[in-house]
């Protein structure tokens, strides 16, 4: 039998270890997994976050006090439904996505949940969208899951349109694996990297493919 060591070094258990803690902790009601499913379903990337990220979120949305959200990224509106879950009644998300198919699948998926009265979806390009919901501001939380070439105009965006104290949440800040590499992309998240752990009090949990997290510091 494997001692601790070389069992810790090998990936012994990890899938059946991953499905117990999700089930256990993170475990889905029909309109949870209905969200998760809809990828899947409508032939669209199954790219949303797993069901332990989902909860992690929304637990920092709700350890935050954040009332007003703005995410970045829908797809079909999974982590849109943790964060509703976990907002105050007062408490408002806008959700930005690019794809309308997208978009009505989040809708339909959204309204099925009971929380379409505290989420607004706004289709297109998320560089043009967060320059109008600017007005809104200044928010409690951002979640940025989109395009990783322009995590660093997101993070920007995050610093001057937060709150002080307010919670930054970035998924795939590993760029799958490519941050390292010679590339426009995996330089822009390198300077997300960079600038927010400047503009925040930041950490990049070592999810499978990293999630930074951060409380603002001082508005830019
Ligand atoms: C990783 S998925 C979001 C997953 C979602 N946050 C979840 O966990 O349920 C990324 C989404 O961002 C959208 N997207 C990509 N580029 C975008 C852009 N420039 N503006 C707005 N949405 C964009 C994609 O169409 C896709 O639906």
């Amino acid at each position: 039998m494997a001692d601790e060591s070389s069992r810790r070094g090998d990936s012994y258990g990890t899938e059946a270890i991953l499905e117990f803690v999700h089930k256990v902790h993170s475990g889905h009601d029909e309109f949870l997994q209905r969200a998760f499913d809809a990828p899947a379903l409508h032939d669209m990337p199954p790219i949303q976050v797993s069901p332990s990220e989902g909860k992690l979120l929304g637990l920092l949305i709700r350890l935050s006090g954040a009332k007003k959200v703005v995410e970045v990224g829908t797809l079909a509106g999974y982590s849109a439904l943790w964060i509703a879950r976990h907002l105050p009644p007062e408490g408002h998300i806008w959700t930005i996505e690019l794809e309308p198919k997208h978009v009505d699948v989040a809708q339909s998926t959204l309204k099925a949940a009971g929380v379409a009265d505290r989420v607004t979806i706004l289709e297109g390009p998320a560089l043009g969208i967060l320059e109008i919901l600017v007005k809104h501001g200044p928010f409690d939380a951002v979640f940025v899951d989109a395009d990783k070439g322009n995590y660093d105009h997101y993070g920007r965006w995050a610093a001057k349109n937060l709150r002080v104290g307010g919670l930054l949440v970035a998924d795939n800040a590993f760029y799958f694996k490519g941050l390292m590499d010679d590339t426009p992309e995996a330089a822009a998240m390198r300077r997300f990297h960079q600038e927010t752990a400047r503009a925040f009090d930041s950490v990049c949990i070592p999810t499978p493919d990293g999630m930074v997290v951060g409380l603002l510091k001082l508005r830019s």
